[in-house]
């Protein structure tokens, strides 16, 4: 790729420029409060892609949110790259915890980012790191280096679970046909370890209701003789982890895919200081299932964890009350193989066999996903790794994330194409958290990468 750094030291102001102003669009699907804003956002992305050089760009309507879709197509006969990202972002609360407002994007140098980061809900998950994209196209195109066709599809709702992208997909089959998928919405280990990610958990999330007693009850007239759903449904949770922290739910582990020991050793050679992970989150030990490291029990190993737990008093003071009702929200991420219909369905049996005499309970399924792998003996793999070792200097580690894109899984099953994953967050970017953050070193270098990914996957399709 001939004049890439200078292309992006000339353009960096204005690349900056660009990102800030996206992110200044609260495009949070979640909340239909902002659903003027998920649109702008949607029609800003399309603007860019047009102004990029898509021969083509539209938004596509869905029951949601709409698709943007963008194309240049140079000759049949070239390989088709489609990027997929999503121009939707989690809610920004609690606000309070923000140092600068969320859709009010500031640069602020870190430790960790000593060029600057870029601070805004959605600066790494995933308006950021989408927009590399957008800008390394701009690049191919003006200074006529796009060795291939490129597809771009943008959704607004990946956040809440993808489910109008997945109709879309079965629907558009042709028109997204691909020979590889990229997609960077996911982290890298350290700016200095780089790393492909080559696995995503499933995701099964549920929420339950136990009702007790008809109505609110005085502690102390019906306390100790009647079921408080709130003692109730902790005990409960409490049950679905044995003394090992194993998951309790009958049949949960049985399609696991257990990791052979070659598999982990090869795992336990990417750098990872426990002392660093335990001094960042400020925390005096970690802990998790029994037999695993910290870096199997976050990525190769399914997990269940309460995301929220609400009922009876929590205002000023006292009050002696028995709920009527408690609730909590739970998530098990999964790993390949473990479907998620199904542990969705375990879970619903074990935690209603295991309600009490005394209380009712409901179980009501959320959304889901398949987990996914990326297979590391294909062109596409290779293609990335040698990009990163091009701009990194460095030979990329392959590693499995913790986080899930329910949609990859799908991709697969209807486009039948393979899925690389170049992800340029850290860990420590608080992606969904207050204070959310992008590194401009890491920005930069994505827009640098994604081009070489380009030319080494075309010349090796050859
Ligand atoms: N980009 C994340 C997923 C992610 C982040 C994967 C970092 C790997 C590393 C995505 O936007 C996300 O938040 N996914 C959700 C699931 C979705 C169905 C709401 C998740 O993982 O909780
Ligand atoms: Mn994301
Ligand atoms: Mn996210």
């Amino acid at each position: 790729m001939n004049n890439l750094k200078e292309y992006i030291t000339n353009n960096k102001e204005r690349f900056l420029n660009e990102i800030i102003a996206l992110l200044k669009i609260p495009s949070v699907s979640a909340d239909p409060a902002f659903s003027q804003d998920v649109i702008n956002a949607a029609e800003s992305v399309k603007n860019s892609l047009e102004d990029a050089g898509c021969d083509l760009a539209e938004i596509h309507e869905t029951d949601g949110y709409p698709i943007v879709y963008g194309e240049k197509i140079i000759d049949k006969d070239l390989p088709t790259i489609l990027v997929y990202g999503h121009y939707d972002v989690q809610p920004a609360d609690p606000v309070e915890l923000w140092d600068s407002p969320p859709y009010e994007p500031v640069i602020k140098k870190t430790t960790i980012h000593p060029e600057g980061a870029i601070f805004a809900r959605g600066a790494c998950d995933d308006k950021g790191q989408m927009f590399m994209h957008v800008k390394a196209l701009e690049f191919m195109t003006k200074t006529n280096q796009l060795p291939c066709n490129v597809k771009f599809m943008i959704e607004g709702e990946e956040e809440v679970g993808s489910n109008n992208l997945a109709v879309y997909v079965a629907k558009n089959k042709e028109k997204l046909a691909n020979d590889i998928i990229l997609i960077s919405d996911t982290g890298m280990i350290a700016n200095d370890v780089p790393s492909i990610t080559t696995g995503l958990r499933g995701l099964s999330y549920v929420e339950v209701e136990v009702t007790g007693p008809n109505r609110d009850l005085h502690s102390g007239l019906y306390g100790g003789a009647v079921a408080n759903p709130i003692n109730i449904l902790t005990k409960m949770i409490a049950s679905l982890q044995d003394e090992n922290n194993h998951i309790t739910i009958p049949g949960f582990y049985d399609k696991v895919e257990e990791l052979s020991k070659e598999e982990r050793e090869e795992m336990a050679k990417a750098p990872f200081s426990l002392d660093a992970y335990k001094k960042a989150l400020d925390i005096n030990a970690v802990y998790g299932e029994d037999g695993y490291t910290t870096n199997e029990r976050n990525s190769i190993r399914p997990t269940l964890d309460v995301n929220g737990i609400w009922g009876g008093y929590i205002g000023e003071g006292a009050k002696t009350v028995i709920a009527s009702k408690a609730y909590a929200k739970i998530s098990m991420r999964l790993v390949p193989n473990q479907d998620w219909k199904e542990i969705t369905a375990l879970f619903k049996s074990h935690f209603e066999n295991i309600a009490p005499k005394g209380v009712t309970v409901k179980v009501t399924p959320h959304h889901g996903g398949q987990g996914y792998v990326t297979p590391i003996d294909t062109i596409g793999y290779q293609a990335a790794s040698k990009a990163y070792e091009t701009t990194f200097g460095k030979k990329p580690i392959p590693q499995r994330s913790g986080g899930s894109i329910p949609i990859v899984a799908l991709f697969e099953q209807e486009l039948n194409s393979k899925t690389i994953l170049m992800g340029f967050g850290l860990n420590s970017d608080a992606i969904h958290s207050p204070n959310e953050h992008f590194g401009v070193w890491n920005y930069l270098k994505g827009i640098e990468t994604i081009p070489y990914f380009y030319e080494y996957f075309t010349n090796m399709n050859a």
